[in-house]
């Protein structure tokens, strides 16, 4: 595979800071673009506001690099975006500032990036829209495994963004037929966090119920981007994008019983497969996960 020149935006947090070096040892040209710059030294950032159109279109025309222009060619075209920015919970902002950065933001940039023939666009969705997470009291999901065909019911300003974004995406898909995939992505976990968290997390699994006990390491998210990257001619597609196991030890049907009662199983699950199911990425993208809790951290 030739690497792809690539705008990521948001990278420049919690994810990106990962998910960019992952592309870029894939051999891709990535522009960030974030309003803060990444402080890592092979990366290009540019600042820029998603909630700004116009800065959205100039920023997908822009050139990445001094290389670019003493080539004398143009602009050259980028072959893909993944958009992260976002405000990436509640309770940081006004409900309504997170409905509506998320949700134009993402307007704005699927927007411009269609318009530009961009086929390739791969979006931050989120666990979130499952409806646990940010519910007000203690909700049940419908049925377990949480998996893509899921009726999505947040609650929450943060959730309900998300899930506006998924229609943005599918609204432009098929007005362009362009390949736009959303990622649903778990509990971002970093690596240093193996060892600060998950041996609360296994004595108290209570607390990794909102997020239905599941989690991704922040390098193999760079491996589910890649494999989008990688695949073409699915239009639009939802992805959860979670490791293959739970992030406690209790078995994944004891742990049901326990915290989401009565809950229907759609099929059978495995002793420790995540109640939120990777099974999608594992079987459509080809993804194997390189980084489980296990090999950071002992029960
Ligand atoms: N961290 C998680 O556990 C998690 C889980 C599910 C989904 N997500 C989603 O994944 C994506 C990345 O999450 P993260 O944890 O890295 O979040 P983060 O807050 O660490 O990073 C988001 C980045 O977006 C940038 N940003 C915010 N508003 C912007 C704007 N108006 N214009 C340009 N840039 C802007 C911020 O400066 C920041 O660098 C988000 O879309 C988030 O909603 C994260």
């Amino acid at each position: 595979m030739t690497g792809k020149r690539i705008l990521f935006t948001g990278g420049s947090g919690k994810a990106g800071r990962y998910v960019i070096p992952y592309l870029l040892d894939q051999g891709h040209r990535v522009l960030n673009v974030d309003l803060v710059p990444l402080d890592h030294p092979r990366v290009r950032n540019l600042t820029a506001d998603i909630t700004d159109s116009g800065q959205m279109f100039n920023a997908l025309t822009a050139y990445t690099g001094m290389d670019e222009i003493e080539a004398d060619a143009g602009v050259p075209k980028f072959d893909a975006v993944v958009h992260f920015a976002a405000v990436p919970r509640i309770l940081l902002q006004p409900d309504n500032e997170t409905f509506r950065i998320n949700t134009m933001g993402t307007y704005n940039v699927i927007e411009a990036a269609v318009k530009l023939g961009i086929r390739k666009i791969i979006i931050a969705s989120s666990e979130t829209t499952y409806g646990i997470c940010f519910s007000s009291g203690q909700t049940n999901p419908h049925s377990l495994p949480l998996e893509e065909d899921y009726d999505v019911d947040p609650m929450d300003s943060y959730g309900l963004s998300k899930v506006v974004n998924e229609k943005t995406a599918r609204a432009f898909q098929r007005r362009s037929g362009f390949d736009i995939y959303a990622l649903r992505i778990g509990n971002v976990i970093e690596p240093h966090e193996y060892a600060e968290r998950f041996p609360y997390y296994f004595a108290h699994p209570e607390v990794r119920r909102r997020n239905a006990f599941c989690y991704i390491d922040a390098r193999d998210l760079g491996q589910i981007v890649d494999l989008c990257l990688q695949k073409d001619g699915l239009g639009f597609e939802v992805f959860n994008a979670g490791n293959d196991n739970n992030s406690v030890t209790v078995p994944s049907k004891e742990l049901a019983e326990r915290f989401f009662p009565n809950v229907p199983f759609t099929r059978e699950v495995g002793e420790h497969e995540a109640l939120f199911s990777n099974r999608k990425i594992r079987e459509v993208l080809g993804f194997k996960e390189q980084h489980n809790w296990q090999n950071y951290v002992q029960p």
